[in-house]
């Protein structure tokens, strides 16, 4: 065994081992947008994919799945516990996310996330072939630039960071900040999604460890050679063809209609689509809404929220905290205004296939991504890429300025989801917005997605990290 030429490594793998009640086991697609963005382009390259496959004590061999080649990384319960939940999620993601929960920090969390580094790294390392380029992924895995370049020096090393990277004044409060820094310049190119983020970082990389960059690049000296290493924004994006397939299929149209018919026919469907997330504002967009139905603006028999809340991090107190907060909201509100007939917010607490977000995204007439921080929101581009298929160009997007996705899809109607009076105007203003100007706008951001889809992004990552394998 030779090895590969593109190794991606990621805390995750593509696809979680789910256990059944009867003991058998299945394979599902996981959550979140770093595997939205990358398995389609792994699933085209002839690559491998270095990753955890989501459930604690599980030695798994090294499989192919969906045109992928996956190899397996094995977390104890306990690394489950301090790695994952504890430093990936309740200290990194918090801290990243402009404090919107606090972070906390247990030195025993960081032992552990050092320890698990390195067992990606060396997985990455067995995997890589000679002179092959590794591409990682992420907060979970902030180490492994460094410790696999001291374990292979013949790689070429990128990193892509898909949440943002916080100002030097929110970072400075991470005990370990040197060790991180230090472990991310082992890359020869970081990526960022906003050049606010790479900007962040460049700060962060003078104050902690002396690297002063310019135009996005620096000198690094080490063992007597010199290398450059670039830090540049690389705004991540969808896979745009399999959105436009199913948005054009009869019956995935027919199942949209399904949709609205079961809610009632209501002039307007509104829709959220989120990991159950602090950092999503469902809350705000709920109060938003609930306000609106309290002035009368709205009334159920117009207008119905649809908010899908994948599950999530259950077993972080924070997200515990955050559905009942949710679920309590939502059923005083719906206990407030349903009707036999029509219900307020229509909650669904799970996750659904491609071919249903693409029918609850040809339903709704108007989307909210009201995030208070998120790296991009694919779900954003999801929701322009299907609206945007066809003749058609219909469909509001109102979207938080705290969004990276404000940065491309400057047609959407931004908001500050903190200003709940401006939300709501917002909210009304997608309600009653002309087809005209919807479509207009429409247009221009689906021509956006269309040029500026996942392979691109992929092709200039690659190309600029220097490798034959964009
Ligand atoms: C975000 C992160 C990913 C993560 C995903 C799902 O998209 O950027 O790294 O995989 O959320 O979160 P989870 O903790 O379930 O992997």
């Amino acid at each position: 065994d030779q090895g590969y030429d593109l190794v991606v490594v990621a805390n995750r793998l593509a696809v979680d081992r789910v256990t059944h009640d009867d003991g058998t086991a299945s394979w599902r697609r996981s959550p979140g947008g770093l595997v939205t963005a990358l398995a389609p382009i792994m699933a085209r390259m002839d690559g491998a994919w270095v990753g955890w496959n989501g459930a604690p004590d599980e030695e798994l061999e090294p499989f192919d799945h969906d045109q992928m080649h996956l190899v397996p990384v094995a977390l104890s319960a306990d690394e489950v516990q301090d790695y994952y939940e504890g430093f990936s999620n309740a200290t990194l993601w918090p801290l990243y996310h402009d404090v919107i929960a606090p972070p906390e920090f247990h030195r025993q969390w960081w032992d552990a996330y050092r320890r698990v580094n390195v067992r990606f790294a060396e997985a990455a390392a067995a995997t890589a072939a000679e002179g092959a380029t590794v591409w990682v992924q992420d907060y979970q895995l902030q180490l492994v630039p460094a410790l696999l370049r001291t374990l292979r020096p013949d790689l070429r090393i990128g990193f892509f960071n898909h949440i943002p990277f916080p100002p030097l004044e929110i970072f400075a409060q991470l005990p370990w900040r040197r060790e991180v820094v230090e472990g991310l310049m082992g890359a020869d190119l970081l990526g960022f999604q906003r050049t606010s983020d790479a900007a962040n970082f460049h700060r962060v990389a003078k104050r902690y460890g002396g690297y002063a960059f310019r135009s996005g690049q620096v000198e690094v000296e080490q063992d007597q050679t010199s290398r450059t290493v670039r830090a540049e924004a690389f705004p991540i994006s969808i896979d745009t063809t399999p959105l436009r397939q199913l948005a054009a299929d009869p019956q995935v149209q027919e199942r949209a209609r399904q949709i609205r018919q079961d809610l009632g026919n209501p002039q307007t469907i509104l829709l959220g689509v989120d990991r159950l997330d602090y950092t999503k504002g469902i809350r705000h967009r709920i109060k938003a809404f609930g306000e609106l139905l309290d002035d009368g603006r709205l009334t159920v028999d117009r207008a119905c929220l649809v908010q899908v809340a994948s599950p999530s991090r259950e077993r972080v107190d924070s997200y515990r905290q955050l559905r009942e907060d949710i679920e309590l909201a939502v059923g005083r509100l719906n206990g407030t205004y349903d009707t036999m007939g029509h219900t307020a917010i229509r909650y669904l607490h799970h996750a659904y296939p491609i071919e249903e977000m693409v029918a609850l995204y040809l339903a709704a007439d108007v989307m909210l991504v009201t995030a208070l921080r998120d790296g991009m929101n694919l779900v954003a581009k999801e929701y322009v890429a299907v609206r945007g298929a066809g003749a058609a160009h219909s469909g509001v997007l109102v979207l938080s300025e705290f969004a990276g996705a404000a940065d491309q899809l400057k047609q959407a109607l931004l908001v500050n989801p903190h200003d709940i009076d401006g939300l709501k105007d917002t909210i009304m203003q997608a309600v009653e917005m002309d087809t005209k100007e919807a479509t207009r706008r429409m247009r221009t951001m689906s021509r956006q997605i269309a040029t500026h889809d996942v392979n691109r992004w992929s092709k200039e990552f690659l190309e600029r990290l220097g490798t034959g394998t964009a």
